[in-house]
């Protein structure tokens, strides 16, 4: 049988470095799906593609290919990461992903994913749509500002212009999207394990999700 693990949390939770680091250890394929969501955006906006036109954003994802490599997205060949974390996408991802054709295109491309491979994914909605099924289900939380004081760290290690204020901006009306949205909205699987990363270090999460799939397998 297939091993999936989900980690669900919002914005800055420290969802990819944990599970990450978790899918090394237990040899899992890591699939980002806040990266997939983030390709849609950069690519309708590439295109000058506004929410609204719905269509054209379904021709748009047709014709992409999407694949992780080492943990980083890779679309029609090309490795986007670094593109795709950009601030100016972070503050418009959320209104692409909010709408219900551009998210059943993905739930079912990560989905085949899921059945290829053992994975560990994460995102918003899946512990609650993607993978209810899940053989292990994880929720991060953390305050806004610790969240927002980490995304900052992060940009500033990439030399990336930024200002902590705009960040921290972002994330509430991030987290104020994705759970106000009508489809699949952000929330915590009634089975899933909550943890609260304030004031945690990357290790000690990780361990603590790391002991209970070593437990339960
Ligand atoms: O995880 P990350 O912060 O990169 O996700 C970017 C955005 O993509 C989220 O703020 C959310 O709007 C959307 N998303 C989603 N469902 C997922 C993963 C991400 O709606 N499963």
């Amino acid at each position: 049988m297939r091993i999936s693990v989900a980690i669900d949390g919002p914005a800055g939770a420290g969802k990819s470095t944990i599970a990450k680091l978790v899918g090394k250890e237990f040899n899992l394929m890591y699939i980002n799906t806040g990266a997939m969501y983030r390709a849609v955006a950069l690519k309708s906006k590439e295109n000058n593609l506004s929410p609204k036109d719905i269509d054209k954003i379904c021709d748009l994802i047709s014709s992409m290919e999407m694949h992780f490599e080492n943990d980083d997205l890779i679309l029609n060949n090309e490795n986007i990461q670094d593109e795709i974390t950009l601030p100016e996408i972070s503050s418009i991802v959320s209104s692409y992903a909010s709408i219900a054709e551009v998210r059943s295109k993905l739930v079912k491309l990560q989905r085949d994913m899921s059945n290829k491979f053992d994975v560990i994914m994460d995102g918003r909605d899946i512990g609650t749509v993607v993978l209810k099924n899940a053989s292990f289900k994880f929720f991060l939380t953390a305050t806004p500002e610790e969240r927002a004081n980490r995304r900052y760290k992060e940009l500033k290690d990439r030399n990336i212009e930024c200002s902590y204020d705009e960040i921290l901006k972002d994330i509430k009306s991030r987290d104020y999207k994705d759970t106000h949205r009508d489809i699949d909205p952000l929330r915590k699987a009634h089975d899933a394990i909550e943890i609260d990363t304030t004031g945690l270090n990357i290790s000690e999460v990780t361990e603590k999700i790391n002991s209970y799939i070593r437990q339960k397998l």
